[in-house]
């Protein structure tokens, strides 16, 4: 099968193309001038150089193509920051669907994000039908978290306008994901961290965690068996960011770390970004009260839909852990 895949020069779109080739589909990538090339280094995949925002070099990268991967995506909490990801996440979106459906394609799958997912403690976890209590207190009702939020669920909403015109959307929301080639990096920023030296405290909350192959054999399989219109949490087990550190330390010889981040700590941080960002918006939006909170809080989440309707493995954390690990110190990271 010839199939599309955007931001495969990415963690999670590095990892779907390898699955994709291994299973023998024709792959191609769309890709950006300024995209590094690491993560497509070495493997027998088209590299097409176009932008979301260019209509006739979509149609022409659609060309034949049957399903499209569509994982590009952007967390940015700069003040630049919400017109980029309405851009990526919502304009992009929709300028590639006009151009798939115009070009014939049948499936196209939406990665989004357990952003849109409503979570709950660890005995209830949140799963794709639980709604939110209260948005503005979850992620703010101005700032990164809301941005990135809204623009994913405005981009899930999109896909599925295009279902009765007769191309079969399907989504997925990957939670917190962990393993090999996270070039940027992005969720293993934390494993890398650890890997260099000792963190002392932990953030109290925790989340659902999952592989990042079985993260990619989720997209696989919701291309192959999701139902359009559906949205499919990819996430296996959930844990304390505690345990995490744990799990990390284990694996890397580290020790592990011995004190909660006090909760004045993170709001006094988060009260420090949002002073600083009037005079250096770039330089503290990190920062970000409403990120720091979501580490203070659980967030607990159920991928079982997908491992009961698609049938997406489970493996465990310490594995992805190892792998994350092992890659970040064959490619120099450590
Ligand atoms: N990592 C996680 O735990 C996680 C969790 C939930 C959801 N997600 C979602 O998963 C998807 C992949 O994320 P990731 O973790 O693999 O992040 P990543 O390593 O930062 O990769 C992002 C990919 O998107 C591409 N991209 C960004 N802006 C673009 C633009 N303006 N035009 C075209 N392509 C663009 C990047 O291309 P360049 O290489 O050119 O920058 C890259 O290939 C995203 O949609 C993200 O929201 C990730």
């Amino acid at each position: 099968m010839k199939v599309l895949v955007t931001g495969g020069t990415g963690f999670i779109g590095a990892n779907v193309v390898r699955h994709l080739l291994a299973r023998g589909d024709e792959v191609a990538c769309l890709v950006r001038d300024s995209s590094p090339r690491l993560c497509l280094e070495g493997l027998d995949v088209t590299l097409v150089t176009a932008s979301l925002s260019d209509p006739e070099a979509l149609k022409r990268a659609l060309d034949g193509v049957e399903a499209v991967y569509h994982l590009a995506g952007v967390f940015d909490p700069s003040p630049r920051g919400r017109a980029l990801m309405q851009a990526v996440h919502v304009d992009g979106t929709r300028a590639l669907c006009d151009a798939a459906l115009a070009a014939g394609v049948r499936r196209l799958l939406l990665c989004s994000s357990s952003v849109t997912v409503g979570f709950g403690p660890r005995h209830d976890p949140g799963d794709e039908e639980t709604p939110f209590r209260d948005l503005d207190e979850i992620y703010g009702s101005d700032g990164p978290l809301r941005w990135y939020h809204d623009t994913k669920r405005a981009a899930e909403a999109l896909v599925c306008g295009y279902i009765p015109r007769g191309l079969e959307t399907v989504i997925v929301c990957p939670d917190y994901i962990i393993g090999a080639w996270d070039i940027k990096p992005t969720s293993g920023a934390l494993v890398l961290t650890m890997c260099k030296r000792f963190v002392p405290v932990y953030p109290r909350g925790g989340k659902c965690f999952q592989d990042a192959d079985d993260c990619a054999a989720g997209h696989l399989l919701a291309v192959d068996r999701g139902a359009p219109g559906r949205r499919y949490l990819l996430g296996n087990e959930n844990h304390a960011y505690r345990e995490f550190m744990d799990i990390i330390a284990r694996v890397t010889g580290q020790r592990p770390p011995v004190l909660p981040l006090p909760r004045a700590a993170a709001e006094l941080a988060g009260f420090a970004g949002a002073v600083g960002s009037r005079v250096d918006p770039h330089r503290f939006a990190g920062l970000d009260r409403y990120v720091l909170r979501s580490m203070a809080q659980a967030r607990y989440r159920s991928g079982a839909r997908a491992i009961r309707e698609l049938g997406v493995p489970q493996t465990p954390l310490e594995v992805s852990v190892e792998k994350a690990v092992r890659w970040f110190r064959d490619h120099g990271y450590v």
